[in-house]
């Protein structure tokens, strides 16, 4: 009897361990609560980092904002990183957009080639026929044209030039009327998301391989562990490493400027760019308009980016006549599957130390600059501030449906409208996500699998980075390196990793932003769809591939009604600031020319001139002043978001 009696004491007591240990780690299905997006505070590095490295912030913003649109930081001089990122943050072209499903191993195109017209008819990628199954599935990805292929020869500090060899490219490419292989630009391997609010996500791009930790080198943070900047201590050179807490943003910048992909002839690297741009002006062949809201003191004389670089950043990273002995350190390559750039060009005699540490200086420059495109005054911010009539009913109803039946708070949580914001991931990395009360596994907090492809196309935070490690911060931790992680990553709030039994982590993408969305088409990290409709669709079914996710999918059907789908589009309209839509401060900017596909067809090109490369098209933006443009910005393809 006394024995029953302590077995149902000791029972109770363990029953009450293992809730105390549930409720810090228990499946989460968090409600938060209406904010505006100006009641979060910006996340960065703490002003006391800061000071050690910025000496000016005025003067490193315009340095960011010069670069960010500076097209001579691609090599070619045609790209920035504006020319992907120029409409409300993202890129709405649609020729010579596509990449054929490279990750996969796929190398051809279903649209019939490289130079393709994208139209609304080529929309969505995946049909379906409800008896049948998948009636019309393309596995292309709607990317965005960077550079051509070619090698890197050398740039000089005289002239600002910068000389590439030509080299086929097997795979972006057509052919002239006599047969003649002619390289097109090639493109992104996924769908480019929004630079604007990108200050707020924890880590960067749809795997997260932007680490929260900026080394000032490369995207990999900690992970990479041979990384080094310069310093002068008592007037002596000396290697130190850089450990810089929330600066995904600077992580990610580091990237783009020697992608293969996007702004780079092979084998370039950092000093070269240095080398090229330092000595000339800013934005040289582009114009600032007087009202710029940033640049506007500039738009009759540009400094040099030396210059500028002199006035934002401490003399202790630049200030010494000095030869730097090395280049800079190892650094990993942004595109994925390709290995660590260990050792190449790396004994240049002759690099000055402002040179060197030019990585550094670019990634917390435009770190600085993105840090303020932040759009925070939408109709729903005001709804969310108080004034009950900034929501048309029909929103009203849409938010309803968004925070109930439509389950999209689970996932676009907050006032960032994500959870892989910095505000939720920091507080906690690791989530025990409930998809339903009998189903829920450890994800990295804001990364999920929605069946938007099979996850054998793109394994997404599945993948590893050039230095062999995993994308996702639960594999990190299951293997034991978890210091790896920064930012106070605290493993006594996760179970032990032999008790985690289910996860999720192939085939998840960090879960964007819903901000502005009604101009940032099209959707997903493959772009397959091209109207909000076809993404409220997916969302209906639970997913366009299911049984290919199936253990890891986030979602169920929701089966929602025309009306619940129509009311939801309307909230979702509601998340548009218009600043971004009429390019109003901060989202104003210099003159901007990019190319746009190539003269000819789908297939056939021509050659320009006898360099090997196709006749680039161009399109080109005006600078724009604080005051924006009467122009509104229009969806992908002048969509309407209610159509199909
Ligand atoms: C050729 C087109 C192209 C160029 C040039 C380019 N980007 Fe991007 N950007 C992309 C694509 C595509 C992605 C997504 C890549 C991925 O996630 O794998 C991306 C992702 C990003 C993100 C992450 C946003 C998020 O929500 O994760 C930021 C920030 C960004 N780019 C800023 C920049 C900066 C800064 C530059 C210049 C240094 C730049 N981009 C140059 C295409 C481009
Ligand atoms: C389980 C988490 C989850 C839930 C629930 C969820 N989403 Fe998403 N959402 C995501 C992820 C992850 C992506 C990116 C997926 C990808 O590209 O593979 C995404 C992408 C989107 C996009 C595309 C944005 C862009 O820029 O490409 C829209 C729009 C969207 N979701 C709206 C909604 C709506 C509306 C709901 C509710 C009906 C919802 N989501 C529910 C996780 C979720």
């Amino acid at each position: 009897m006394y024995l029953k009696f302590y077995i149902f004491l000791i029972g109770c007591l363990l029953l009450q361990l293992t809730n105390l240990q549930a409720s810090i780690f228990e499946p989460t299905f968090r409600e938060t609560k209406l904010k505006s997006l100006k009641s979060v505070p910006v996340p960065g590095p703490s002003d006391l980092a800061l000071s050690h490295l910025i000496k000016n912030k005025k003067a490193a913003i315009q340095l960011g904002k010069a670069l960010f649109w500076d097209t001579r930081v691609g090599s070619g001089n045609k790209t920035s990183c504006a020319s992907c990122h120029f409409h409300a943050g993202v890129d709405n072209r649609v020729k010579n957009q596509l990449q054929p499903g490279l990750l996969s191993g796929d190398t051809t195109f279903q649209l019939g080639g490289i130079n393709y017209q994208l139209s609304r008819k080529n929309f969505p990628f995946i049909t379906k026929d409800d008896d049948k199954g998948a009636e019309d599935d393309i596995n292309e990805v709607v990317g965005s044209q960077g550079v051509f292929n070619a090698i890197f020869e050398d740039a000089y500090r005289e002239n600002g030039k910068e000389e590439c060899k030509y080299e086929a490219d097997a795979i972006f490419h057509g052919l002239d009327e006599d047969g003649k292989h002619i390289n097109t630009r090639r493109a992104e391997q996924r769908h480019t998301p929004s630079t604007i609010n990108a200050v707020f996500n924890f880590r960067n791009f749809w795997d997260g391989r932007a680490t929260n930790m900026f080394n000032g080198v490369d995207p990999f943070g900690r992970k990479n562990a041979e990384s080094y900047i310069w310093k002068l201590k008592n007037g002596k050179l000396e290697k130190v490493v850089m450990d810089l807490q929330t600066s995904a943003l600077a992580s990610q910048a580091s990237g783009p400027p020697l992608s293969g992909f996007e702004m780079s002839c092979k084998e370039r690297q950092f000093h070269h760019i240095a080398k090229k741009l330092l000595y000339g002006a800013i934005l040289k062949d582009q114009k600032i308009a007087k009202t710029d809201s940033v640049l506007g003191e500039f738009a009759l004389k540009k400094p040099t980016y030396q210059a500028l670089i002199q006035e934002a950043f401490r003399p202790e990273w630049w200030d010494t006549t000095e030869a730097v002995p090395y280049a800079g350190a190892p650094r990993g390559s942004m595109d994925l599957k390709d290995a660590p750039n260990l050792a190449k060009n790396m004994n240049e005699a002759g690099i000055t130390m402002m040179e060197a540490n030019f990585t550094m200086f670019f990634g917390l420059a435009i770190q600085m600059y993105e840090s303020t495109l932040i759009s925070d005054d939408s109709p729903f911010d005001r709804f969310a501030e108080g004034d009950q009539n900034a929501l048309t009913d029909a929103q009203k109803r849409g938010l309803a449906v968004f925070q109930g039946q439509g389950q999209c708070i689970k996932c676009h949580t907050g006032a960032e409208f994500t959870s892989a914001s910095f505000s939720s991931v920091n507080q906690q990395r690791l989530i025990n996500f409930e998809v339903t009360p009998d189903k829920h596994f450890i994800a990295d907090n804001g990364f999920f699998n929605i069946g938007v492809r099979p996850m054998t196309d793109d394994p997404g935070i599945g993948g590893v980075d050039p230095f062999g490690k995993p994308m996702s911060e639960t594999r990190m931790y299951m293997n034991g390196w978890w210091d790896l992680l920064g930012n106070n990553f605290d493993p006594s709030k996760y179970p032990k990793p032999s008790d985690i039994k289910k996860t999720s982590i192939e085939g998840a993408f960090k879960v964007p932003s819903l901000r502005n969305v009604e101009l940032t088409g099209p959707y997903f990290h493959n772009g397959g769809k091209s109207t909000l409709l076809q993404v409220i669709e997916l969302y209906d079914a639970g997913g366009d591939f299911i049984e290919e996710n199936s253990e890891g999918l986030g979602i169920v059907p929701v089966n929602l009604s025309a009306e619940q789908e129509q009311d939801l589009i309307h909230f979702l309209l509601s998340l548009t600031d218009d600043r971004v839509r009429y390019k109003r401060a901060p989202f104003d900017h210099p003159s901007l020319c990019f190319t746009n596909g190539h003269q000819g067809a789908t297939n056939e090109v021509t050659e320009n001139g006898r360099t090997g490369n196709a006749t680039d098209e161009l399109r080109c933006l005006p600078a724009v002043g604080a005051e924006g443009t009467r122009v509104a910005l229009k969806p992908f393809l002048g969509l309407s978001p209610f159509q199909r």
